[in-house]
Parts: C-alpha cells; structure tokens; sequence
C-alpha cells in the first residue's frame, strides 16, 4: 500500500545540528548578549523584544529594543541598533540582518535554520517540540463551580469550558494542575430545599427519585415559592439552616442525597461536553465549613478583623464606596452566619498550606472581580498568600443573544446547558449531512457529536474572553472563518492527502524538510512560534490567543496547498511536502486538544 514512499533516509543529528525547538527563545539570548557586548552587563535584563515579524520583507523576526535603550542612554535607536548588530554572534543562524525605520533589527532565518526547526518538530510530534517549564509550578485552578440543586445553564459554559483549557495547557507545559470544582453546596437555600423534600408527599419524593417526578431544579423553585409565600415554612426552613450547620444526622442525610443528585448530574454534563473534570475534582463549599470559625480567628491575629452594625468585617487597602469610605468585606454577619467571601478565604489558605498552591487562577465571570479583588488583598495583608504565590482572577464576559441582551430561549427564560449542547450536535448532524450524505449512522453521530461540541467551545474560547459575545449558531458551525468546524475539516483534508497518496504518515519520520517556496517557509515559521503562544495563553489566561494562532496556521496551509503541488511533486520535494501536511495537522489537533477539543477522522 505505501509503495510509492521512498524515503532519504539520512543522518539528521549529526553534530552539526543546530536547530532549538525554541528559536525565539535562542534569537532573544543571542540579542541579549549582544546587548551586553555593546553596553555593558547592566543592560542584561533589558527585553530584546523579539516578536515574529507580521510582513515576511522585513525578514522572520524582529528586534525592537533599540529604541527604548536609546532613550535610557541617550543616544539617537540607529546607533544603538547599529551596535547591536555589530555585535551578533549567532553563528550561521541568520542570513541577513538589517535595520529599518528608526531602529528595527529585522532578522531573517538561514534556509538551513528553517528546514532543521521543522525536523526537529517532526522528530518529536507528540510534543511538537515544545520543551516544558524549566520552573515547574502547583497551579489549582478553580473552575466550573456550579450550585447544587440548580440546574447548569447557559452562564456555566464558559468557566467550565475555558478552564479545562487552561488547566489543559498548565499541565501540557509541565505544572503540576490541581483542578477544584468550587461546587455551590453549603448554605442557607438548602434548609428550604430540605424541610421542602421532607415536607413532600410521599408519591411526589418517590417519582422524583425514579426520575419521574420534578427535577431538582424544579423543586428548588418550589421550595424558593413556598419559602416566599409561607411564614411558617420559612420559619421551619431557617430552623432546618440551624439543624445543618449543627450537624443533625436526618439533616445531612437528606442534604448528601441531593448533593449526590446533582454530582451525578453534573458529571454527566462534563462527560457530553468532554471536560475533564472528575467527581474527585470537586472540592464544594462545604468542605471549608469547619474551617471558617479559624478564618475569623485568624484575621484577628492579623489584626484585620473589624466589627460594623454587629458584623465582622474586613477592610481591605484600597477599596472605596461611591461616598469614599473604606468598603467592608462582610466575613461574618450579625446573626453569625458565614458568607461567600468568608470561604474563600478559607480555600485560599487550604489551597496554600495544604496543596501547597503556587498560583491558584479563578475562572468567573467578570461581575465578581470586585469580590476576588477584595479577598486577593485580604490574602496579602494577613500575610496568608505570600508575594510569591500567583493570585489570578480570570473574568468572562457575558454571552448575549442576537438582540444583544443575555441570551435566553424564545421565552425569555435561561438556556440550559443540555439543550444548548443537544442543539449544537443536531445542528452539526444536519449540516454534515447535506455536506456528506453518504456517511453511515453511527458516524455520522459520531462526527456531529466532536463538530457540534467542538464548535460550541471553541466559539467561546475564540473570543476575547473579557468581552461579551454573541451567540451565533450560523456563525460558530460555519465551515468557513474561524472556527471549530473549520480547523477540523482543515485537519480531515490534510490528512486525507495520505490516503489518496497511499503514504503512510509514519514512514515520514526522519524526513529531510525543504522549506524553499515563501508558503512552505511560512508554515514552518508559524510552526516555531507554538511554545511561545502556549506560554503567553498561560501568562495572560487568554485561550484566544491559541485558536487564533491556529486559524492562521490553517489559513497558511490552505494557500501552501494551492501554490504548492504535494503528491503531483516528486522526491525530496514530495516527502518535504508531505511532512509539512503532517506537521500542520498533528499541530492543528494537538492544539485543539489543549482546548478540549477533537478532530474526527472524517466529516
Ligand atoms: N458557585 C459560584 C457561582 O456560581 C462560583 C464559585 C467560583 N469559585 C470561587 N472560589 N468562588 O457564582
């Protein structure tokens, strides 16, 4: 079958080897010393600034540090970039260096430099060359974070989904993730919902539990009505809040079997979206509960603990009310219930003592940065969170309908998930359809399931994530542009040049890279650039950054495709060519698997 293969098989690692997976790592050493050639050691720190040029006439990559260090010492960005340049020693690395406009270093790569990089990749392809951290970290991220009893709705994907992501990537580059499910579990609204359920008739609570009777979303409202209408039963509510926070046995029993309910239930939302977050993962609110008295004690120790209108309060540095008095962090009310804040500080100190945490990134929408402002600078002022622990609020934008207002049904009520998930695969099933309408059933399943997933989460993880985004079937499922649907079908086609060849893609290891015509040379340049989009989606907690770069990587192969011929080519050129297919598409896939996302085999 794979005949037609002819291989040059040759000794690629000899010892003139020169090619790092990291070249833009290598470029900034090599600027570094430069700088320090020309200007002296003190200027070792300084950012050589080297970015991927965006124009391939200024070369691959450029320099823009001449011009800050200009201002620093005085002198016209030419001259300090005409010393610079003096002052590279790279050797054979680049084969032209100049300087344009007021002081920019362009670099242009060595073919030799290009074509090894690209081997180098292919040499290694789980991993596409991307080297782990040298300073490995314990990252706890804190996702997804549903609340008992209620069911998870349109607002819930996008902590879930860009989470996993991140946590995703965390891990790909070496940290050690410890992922917590911040589940809602604790609190007053479980005394309704538990005198409500003992209250219940007895035929209602047994159809409920065949799953038959109301959902416990359902009687969550219910309890919520009754809590509202009645008096009495609010007042029997509240003695149930007293019960379970003084751990009466009957009380917990019912309150673990509807927590177990909606574990249950949330694990199978995880398992249809394909996040990989486990029960184990889940860390609830209730599990701090017998750890708040020791917060209140310990913010007294620091001395931050304050008394207004009965309650314990915080102030923490910095925060102002609309009249300019110091803003209060309620951490304990009058009544001596606990509040919110009050656990997350607790999970912040469990977090740092006790999974030894050294970064914990929160993933919530942005109308709660105000609260993690607040609990992020209590943390500093007690002296619990260290300066070289990371604290990180990752905040959301909201998703909004075509009408531009928070996307609800027809009805105007919130969206849940399950529905939105069902759409999107019955979506995906009638569009692969008429696209290909020969595929059997359960393929045809299968490919709408990874599709219509796939593109549910990437149309949330490809936008800016701060900002607000319309929700737009058309648009998300579309083949073109920049989404799921059409990175999978990019990959689909780049792998099917295999199978029309008859070439086997693993008979491609080892293979010589000829990167010669500007479009093959512009995929392997884009190719080097994923270690450092990686690491700057894990600086800036911004996934977009990713499915971006790999709409740009697919958009470069598509005209690679056209202008250059691969199983018309023959020789080198042919198996060259060939394995720059393979790298685009195990990059393509790797990177969509950072997502949370799979590429089918077909579609
Ligand atoms: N359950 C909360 C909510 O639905 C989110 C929890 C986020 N995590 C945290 N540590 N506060 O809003």
């Amino acid at each position: 079958l794979y005949a037609n293969t002819a291989i040059i098989a040759c000794d690629r690692f000899s010892k003139d080897f020169v090619a790092v997976p990291n070249i833009q790592k290598r470029i900034e050493s090599i600027l570094s010393d430069a700088v320090v050639a020309a200007f002296g050691p003190e200027h070792a720190d300084a950012d050589p600034l080297i970015n991927p040029t965006k124009d391939p006439k200024f070369g691959d990559y450029q320099a823009n540090l001449a011009m800050g260090l200009a201002k620093k010492l005085g002198q016209k960005p030419r001259d300090i970039a005409t010393a610079i340049v003096e002052k590279i020693d790279a050797d054979d690395l680049f084969s032209k260096i100049d300087i344009a406009g007021p002081g920019f270093i362009n670099l242009m790569l060595t073919q030799e430099t290009v074509n090894q990089s690209a081997e180098t990749i292919l040499a290694d392809l789980d991993r596409l060359a991307v080297a782990e951290v040298d300073e490995k970290q314990t990252v706890v991220v804190d996702f997804s974070s549903p609340n008992v009893a209620k069911e998870m709705h349109v607002g819930h994907i996008r902590s879930t989904v860009i989470g996993d992501a991140l946590a995703r990537i965390f891990k790909f580059l070496g940290h050690d993730v410890i992922k917590q499910n911040h589940v809602g579990d604790w609190g007053t609204q479980f005394g309704m919902l538990i005198q409500y359920m003992d209250e219940m008739p007895e035929a209602d609570r047994e159809a409920h539990e065949a799953g038959e009777g109301d959902t416990l979303n359902t009687i969550y409202q219910k309890s919520k009505q009754r809590f509202d209408a009645e008096d009495d039963f609010a007042q029997r509510a509240r003695e149930r809040v007293v019960a379970l926070q003084a751990g009466d046995e009957e009380t917990l029993v019912v309150w673990q079997k509807l927590v177990n309910e909606s574990e249950t239930y949330f694990d199978a939302v995880y398992k249809r979206l394909g996040i990989d977050l486990s029960l184990d993962d889940i860390k609830g609110e209730s599990f701090y509960n017998p750890r708040l008295g020791n917060v209140i004690k310990d913010l007294k120790t620091a001395d931050l603990l304050k008394e207004s209108q009965g309650a314990d309060v915080v102030y923490p540095e910095g925060f102002k009310d609309r009249d300019g008095n110091p803003m209060p962090m309620i951490v304990r009310k009058s009544d001596g219930g606990f509040l919110y804040a009050t656990t997350d500080l607790a999970a912040a100190q469990y977090r740092i003592n006790d999974l030894n945490a050294d970064r914990i990134v929160y993933v919530t929408d942005s109308r709660q940065s105000q609260h993690f402002s607040m609990v992020f600078q209590t943390l500093r002022e007690a002296g619990w969170a260290p300066s070289n622990v990371r604290l990180d609020h990752v905040p959301f934008g909201t998703i909004m309908g075509k009408d531009r207002k928070p996307f609800k049904t027809r009805s105007g009520e919130t969206i849940k998930l399950v529905d939105l998930i069902d759409e999107a695969e019955s979506r995906a099933a009638g569009i692969l359809a008429d696209k290909n309408p020969d595929m059997d059933t359960d393929t045809a399943a299968e490919v709408a399931h990874t599709v219509g997933i796939g593109c549910l989460k990437y149309a949330d993880l490809s936008n800016d994530r701060i900002k607000d985004y319309i929700f737009d079937w058309d648009r998300m499922l579309s083949f073109d542009g920049n989404t799921a649907a059409y990175l999978q079908n990019s990959y689909v086609r780049c792998m099917s040049i295999f199978r029309r060849g008859e070439v086997d893609p693993s008979s491609l290891s080892g293979a010589k890279i000829l990167a010669t015509e500007p479009a093959e040379r512009l995929i392997v340049l884009k190719l080097l650039q994923l270690p450092n989009v990686l690491q700057s989606v894990a600086d800036s907690l911004e996934p977009h950054r990713l499915t971006n770069y790999l709409y740009e990587l697919a958009s470069l192969y598509h005209s690679f495709y056209e202008k250059c011929p691969v199983l018309k080519s023959e020789g080198e050129t042919k198996i060259s060519r060939l394995a720059l297919c393979l790298l685009t598409a195990q990059t393509i896939s790797n990177g969509l698997a950072l997502l949370g996302i799979d590429t089918p085999p077909q579609m």
